[in-house]
């Protein structure tokens, strides 16, 4: 028998054991005993010298060491101990344990790692008495962590590794009352951005307002500025047309293949507008960089144009020679007063080049194309918002034309389809550029992003005021500091900093890193983009609204990589993504302030009309009447009243258009009915195409180039 499984045995060798506990001689004089039954034992005890260790170890090592075998479990006369330590009580304890008991021991040293593993809801303070103080870095297998100290080495604190990563079973943890007081300020903040369906209501009437007295006057809030824009595609136009898009953030260049059936081809490049040139001394800075990227492109893509025209140039032969004739997007306040002529009323979206304001934008372009001698005409004027509105109309379904452009994206404004006998400021005036009058119809840009600059109706945090008050443009554009991409994450921001400012408030403090998944240090980096003004982008919002995740771990990981804040706790990303969801809900329900004044307005809700179309419906392939175009429900296709939008916050933010159609319900006068009959589709670079399709309709591009 395996003396090990012998108890007798095992008695024997643990009384032996004890003897490591007593001086020398007194061990030699009594030697251990064997089970007289148990054959096997014919060795001695074999007893390497204990090395010098702490009591702990020195234990572990008596343990160990110790390994009776057939060969030395024999009948011995003495022990070779060295040991002359002073027995401990502790250790008095252990050579009476049977196997029983050891087993016992066992488990027991199992349940407490376990337990231990199940500290983590535990106050911080506590969970860092059972670990080490400082934090440790974590250098075992996954699944041994803080609570095992054991396995920690003295090494530095390091940033967490996306793979040591582990999931979370619970989101967000209200154990202790700190947490409880992290939740409570995030509800408390996101509360702040609540716009109910009362506010809803007085502003989309504040809107209606505006609208006309924007109709009638210069100088108004909502500037209603007329566009020249007579009439929508209908998706028969074909032809091959340029177009330039100057918008918030980067300057496109494109040309557009239309085919006539509602479908085109584009070609284009893109390129980020220099942050220097946004704010540059002088006008020509950023437009000779246009009339460059212009001339890249052609070089690019129309090669066999370019170089002809160079070619031509050079001989003096121009004569009859086409040129492109380019639609130029200009996606900023212009006080437009012909087709292709518009002089700027003021810069948005972080612009800021005074000697522009004035001039007239399209001039500026072709002097810069001039003289880099392209083969390039500045034929139409477009806000995108215009733009969008004309692209939808080309492309969308059904026999309707589109009412209104909108875009949600760096900035936001709308255009729609106005009636000309209402835009009496424009139809007064004797010196009005000419305009075709046959329609009835007149495309207005709303420039909305400046709707209710005195705050008559708009919501107004301390983080608004904060905002408003650092931007280049305090007191303009308000709507849109409240709606658009470029400030939505600084809105975000600026809550979040408010929270880290209060002690009390455990926001990405150490206290809560207890319960991130990586058991590292929460830090914020001294460099991280959190304490910069727009440092955080609106994208974060997005991600926020569509980490569905346990534990939040896409936020975490966005927080970390992109924004410097490391190890932040599930309780932290929770914190985040409430006050996200209630600055992105207030962004939708304005949104739908804005949609609601015009469906309304327009009294597209008491007529089945659709708006004044280029040519008659007819001769498209496939016939606009067949195409799946209903609104939401079974509304009858005449009855739907179509938009177009485009812009990142629209396209990529989960949920916007279900919070605008959630406040557009609210409003008596649109309610379930309304609200089902309009129907908002995407128009992606619809302000390239709607460039192009308005210098046609502006009836001054020909087939320029076959
Ligand atoms: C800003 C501009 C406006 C543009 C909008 C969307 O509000 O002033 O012209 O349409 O951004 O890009």
């Amino acid at each position: 028998m395996d003396p090990l499984r012998c108890t007798r045995c095992l008695a024997a060798i643990d009384a032996q054991l004890l003897s490591d506990l007593r001086p020398l001689q007194e061990v030699a004089a009594q030697p251990a005993q064997p089970d007289p039954a148990c054959q096997s034992w014919t060795g001695r005890f074999q007893r390497p010298s204990p090395p010098k260790l702490s009591p702990r170890k020195a234990r572990s090592w008596r343990g160990s060491t110790v390994h009776p075998t057939k060969a030395n479990c024999a009948p011995a006369t003495s022990v070779a101990v060295e040991s002359s330590r002073p027995p401990r009580r502790r250790d008095t304890l252990w050579p009476q344990l049977s196997t029983q008991q050891l087993l016992s021991v066992a488990v027991a040293v199992v349940v407490l790692v376990l337990a231990a593993h199940l500290l983590a809801p535990l106050p911080h303070g506590l969970v860092q008495f059972f670990a080490t103080k400082p934090h440790w870095r974590v250098t075992s297998a996954t699944g041994i962590t803080l609570r095992s100290p054991f396995v920690f080495t003295s090494a530095p604190p390091t940033c967490p590794k996306p793979e040591q990563q582990v999931e979370f079973a619970g989101t967000f943890y209200t154990h202790t009352k700190r947490d409880m007081a992290l939740a409570q300020e995030a509800q408390r903040v996101a509360a702040e951005f609540e716009f109910g369906p009362d506010h809803v209501r007085k502003a989309t009437k504040e809107f209606i307002r505006e609208m006309d007295e924007g109709l009638q006057s210069e100088g108004t809030e909502l500037s209603q500025i007329p566009t020249y824009v007579t009439a929508v595609p209908n998706g028969t136009e074909k032809g091959l047309y340029m177009a330039v898009d100057l918008g918030g953030t980067n300057f496109r260049v494109c040309s557009i293949q239309l085919h006539g059936n509602t479908t085109f081809s584009l070609t284009q490049s893109k390129v980020a507008i220099p942050r220097e040139l946004m704010v540059a001394k002088t006008s020509k800075e950023l437009f000779s960089f246009l009339a460059k990227q212009i001339e890249a492109f052609l070089k690019t893509h129309h090669e066999d144009h370019y170089f002809s025209h160079l070619e031509r140039v050079n001989t003096g032969d121009t004569k009859g020679h086409e040129v492109f004739n380019l639609g130029f997007t200009f996606s900023f306040p212009v006080n437009q007063i012909g087709i292709n002529k518009g002089l700027l009323m003021r810069w948005t979206k972080g612009f800021d080049i005074q000697d522009a304001v004035g001039k007239d934008v399209c001039a500026l372009l072709q002097a810069e194309i001039d003289e880099l001698g392209l083969p390039v005409k500045v034929a139409a004027l477009v806000n995108d918002t215009v733009g969008t509105l004309m692209a939808r109309s080309y492309t969308s379904p059904g026999k309707t034309g589109t009412l209104l452009g909108a875009i949600f994206g760096t900035g936001t404004n709308g255009a729609y389809v106005e009636k000309l006998d209402k835009v009496s400021k424009l139809t007064s005036k004797s010196d009005a550029g000419t305009y075709d009058k046959s329609t009835g119809e007149m495309i207005v840009n709303t420039e909305w992003g400046s709707f209710d600059n005195s705050l008559r109706t708009l919501p107004d945090t301390s983080y608004d005021k904060e905002l408003d008050e650092k931007s280049v443009n305090p007191g303009i554009q308000m709507f849109e500091k409240r709606i658009s991409g470029m400030f939505l994450g600084e809105l975000l921001r600026l809550a979040l900093v408010g929270l880290l400012k209060e002690p009390k408030i455990p926001l990405f403090k150490d206290e809560d890193s207890s319960k991130n998944d990586v058991h590292s240090t929460t830090q914020i980096h001294d460099n991280s983009p959190i304490h910069q003004q727009w440092g955080l982008d609106t994208s974060l919002l997005s991600i926020c609204a569509g980490d569905h995740s346990p534990g939040h771990r896409v936020i975490r990981q966005t927080l970390d990589k992109d924004y410097g804040i490391s190890a932040v706790s599930a309780e932290d990303a929770e914190a985040v993504k409430v006050i996200a969801a209630a600055i992105a809900q207030r962004a939708a329900r304005l949104a739908a302030v804005a949609i609601a004044g015009i469906v309304i307005n327009t009294g597209r809700l008491e007529t089945s009309s659709g708006t004044a179309t280029t040519e008659q419906k007819t001769g498209i392939e496939p016939s606009r009447g067949q195409v799946d175009s209903s609104g939401r429900g079974d509304v009858p296709e005449e009855d739907v009243i179509d938009i177009g939008v485009d812009g990142s916050l629209v396209e990529f933010y989960p949920g916007f258009e279900d919070e605008i159609r959630q406040a557009l319900r609210e409003i008596p006068e649109i309610g379930d009915a309304g609200e089902k009959r309009i129907r908002i589709g995407i128009a992606k670079d619809g302000s390239g195409v709607g460039a192009a399709l308005i210098a046609l309709v502006a009836g001054r591009v020909e087939q320029a180039i076959a």
